[in-house]
């Protein structure tokens, strides 16, 4: 059996649609693949939007980091098929702290990953919004970048410093790591900016710019509160499409292998 990709999910910036990309990727690409979505951000946005109360949950990704649990005993169902969640909690923020305490602080991910990647296809990890101790350990633990880049001014100045990390990353920790590419979310086509914006990106990463754009949704924005993915939700608004879009684009060029 093969091992499962690892896709991590990152961008310092918060509020660029990391978050509601892990889900609604993850959502689209369970209908023909083994998912789990790895929620490593305190804030537990993921967990929260897939219906899951990150309040009453016994174990999450904190015991997975700090060695308290196995996370194959962390993961668990989302009652949806093929698609299976690592939650997180609140505790994670003290993580943040209690790792740097901690041998190969950076690997910690990786190596709890190692026995469970194979009973996955694919497996997303969302990070916070920094590029602190959780985001590290993401990108150690992956083989590919998936950057979400919100159509906006300065855009490109974000994506600089992302790229300064990858490199620190791939120069240190993780030799393996790849971009899979800028994904440029909440495209607006009534203003000049997020075409201008999307050039601007596509012109820096020719082939690094994902051919389906991200619109602006209020579906996306809404579905969380149901905790359901837009295809759950609303399958039919454009937001819906676009995900099923991004997904078919991922299998279509083959970049999950
Ligand atoms: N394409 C979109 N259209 C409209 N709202 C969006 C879109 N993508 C994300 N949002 C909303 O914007 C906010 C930030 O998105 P989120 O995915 O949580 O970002 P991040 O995880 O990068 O912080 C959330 O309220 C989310 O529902
Ligand atoms: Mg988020």
């Amino acid at each position: 059996m093969s091992r499962g990709t690892v896709v991590a999910l990152a961008n310092q910036k918060g509020g660029v649609g990391k978050t509601t990309t892990a889900v609604n990727l993850g959502a689209y690409l369970a209908l023909g693949l083994r998912v789990l979505l790895i929620d490593l951000d305190p804030q537990a946005n993921a967990t929260s939007s897939l219906g899951i109360d990150p309040n009453g949950l016994e174990l999450s990704t904190y015991e997975a980091l700090l060695g308290e649990a196995p996370l194959s005993e962390v993961i668990i169902g989302t009652g949806r098929a093929q698609f299976d969640l690592a939650p997180a909690s609140r505790a994670l923020a003290g993580a943040q702290i209690e790792l740097i305490e901690m041998p190969e602080r950076e690997h910690r991910l990786r190596k709890t990953l190692l026995p469970t990647r194979e009973q996955y296809d694919v497996i997303l990890i969302d990070t916070p919004p920094s590029l602190g101790i959780l985001t590290l350990n993401a990108l150690v633990a992956a083989d590919l970048l998936l950057a979400p880049v919100q159509c906006e001014y300065l855009a490109l100045e974000g994506v600089a410093q992302l790229m300064e990390t990858i490199e620190l990353v791939r120069a240190t920790l993780n030799p393996r790591l790849a971009l899979l590419g800028m994904l440029m979310t909440m495209y607006d086509p009534r203003t000049r900016l997020s075409s201008q914006v999307v050039e601007e990106v596509r012109r820096h990463f020719p082939d690094r710019t994902f051919e389906t754009v991200i619109p602006r949704s209020v579906r996306l924005s809404e579905a969380p509160s149901f905790g359901k993915p837009v295809l759950e939700y609303e399958p039919t608004s454009r937001g819906a499409s676009a995900y099923a879009d991004l997904a078919q684009e991922l299998l279509r060029r083959g970049l999950l292998r």
